[in-house]
Order: structure tokens, then C-alpha cells, then sequence
């Protein structure tokens, strides 16, 4: 992988990987503001010049983190030979946004939502599955977005591009923001 195989504007080569990545699942690691680290995988459901958006409960373990240290991590790793970090800040995605992806999520998907009070230890899987059932007497109709719940989007401060090479000198390409632009940088294996 060479510099002038990628394009000078990170978001753009992201964005040719990823269709050519064929999933969505990303690592997201977050921190509390004792700087304790978690890691788990989220999906990613868009990018553009804004950031990195993903949906989640704002009362999870990860919801919790960044209500108190509002940057986070992406990793993603695409077989056979590509990996993209991505760390920046997050914030909550606007109300309008994350209504329009609730309203295009299956009915039960948004139950579940409803149902989960997300990272709490509960006492069995029949307690969810009461609490889904009532729901769904709840809301008869369309299911309302739950008021905890909805988009985060990661403004990237840093996107680097790994590549496998079999001699293990694989390349890294690193984008850093400077003033409104990107520097490029290639990193030592
Ligand atoms: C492939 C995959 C995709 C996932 N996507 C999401 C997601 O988009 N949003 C989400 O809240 N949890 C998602 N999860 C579940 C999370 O990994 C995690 O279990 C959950 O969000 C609770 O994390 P927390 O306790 O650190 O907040 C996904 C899990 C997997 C394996």
C-alpha cells in the first residue's frame, strides 16, 4: 500500500474499504473518567464528513463512559489483510436522525430496546420476555423511540489504514487533523 493508492481525504478511502469490507460490526472502546477502558462491538450505521454514527442505549456501561469522557476508539479489522483505527470525540446524534433510523428498525428490534435496560444484571431471559410481551400490549401501534435511547457520532480526530504485508512490514497510513485539513503520515510497523 502506497500513498498515492489512497486518497487524500480519509473519510473518501474509508469509505471505498468498507463497501469492500462487506460488514458493519466495529470495535468501539470507550473510557470512564478513571481512564478504566472497555471494548465491545457495536455497528457502524454511517459515516460521512460529520463522523462515525452508531446507535445504542444512553444508559449502558458504554452510554455511562461517554456521558463522563466523551472520545472513543473504532477498530475495524476486514480478512484478509486490513485493519482501520479511528479515535476522535463523541456526541449524541440529534433527536430528528435517530428517529428516522428507530422508525426503519423492526418492531421487535425496537421492543428490545424497550425491554433492555442495557448492561444491568437481571434474573432470567423469562423476565425480558414478560416485559417484551407487555410492551407489545403496550404499543399496539407504531412503538415510540425510547427517550434513552439513540445515535452517537465519533468526529475523527485520528484514521489510520493498516495493511498486511507477508514479510510482516506492513504498512500504516495515518490521517491527523491540522487545522481544517488532514496530514498525512506513515506510521513504522
Ligand atoms: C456484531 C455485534 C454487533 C453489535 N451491535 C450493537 C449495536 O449496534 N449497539 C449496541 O448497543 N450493542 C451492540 N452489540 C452488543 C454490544 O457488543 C454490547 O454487548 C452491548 O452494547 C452492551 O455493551 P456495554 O455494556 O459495554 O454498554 C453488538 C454485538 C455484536 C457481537
Amino acid at each position: 500500500m502506497f500513498e498515492d493508492e489512497l486518497d487524500p481525504d480519509p473519510v473518501v478511502q474509508f469509505g471505498a474499504w468498507f463497501h469492500e469490507a462487506g460488514t458493519d460490526a466495529v470495535c468501539l472502546v470507550t473510557a470512564s473518567k478513571e481512564g478504566v477502558p472497555a471494548g465491545r462491538m457495536v455497528l457502524l450505521k454511517g459515516h460521512d464528513d460529520r463522523g462515525f454514527a452508531f446507535y445504542s442505549n444512553f444508559d449502558s456501561a458504554k452510554g455511562r463512559d461517554l456521558a463522563e469522557n466523551p472520545r472513543a476508539a473504532l477498530v475495524f479489522h476486514w480478512l484478509p489483510d486490513r485493519q482501520v483505527r479511528v479515535s476522535g470525540s463523541v456526541d449524541r446524534i440529534d433527536d430528528n436522525e435517530s428517529n428516522a433510523y428507530w422508525r426503519n428498525r423492526p418492531r421487535a428490534s425496537q421492543l428490545s430496546a424497550w425491554a433492555s435496560r442495557q448492561s444491568e444484571v437481571i434474573d432470567s431471559r423469562a423476565t425480558l420476555e414478560r416485559r417484551v410481551e407487555e410492551l407489545d400490549q403496550q404499543f399496539p401501534g407504531d412503538v415510540p423511540q425510547p427517550p434513552f435511547w439513540g445515535g452517537y457520532r465519533l468526529a475523527p480526530e485520528t484514521i489510520e489504514f493498516w495493511h498486511h504485508r507477508d514479510d510482516r512490514l506492513h504498512d500504516r497510513l495515518r490521517y491527523r487533523r491540522e487545522g481544517g485539513g488532514w496530514v498525512r503520515e506513515r506510521l513504522a510497523p
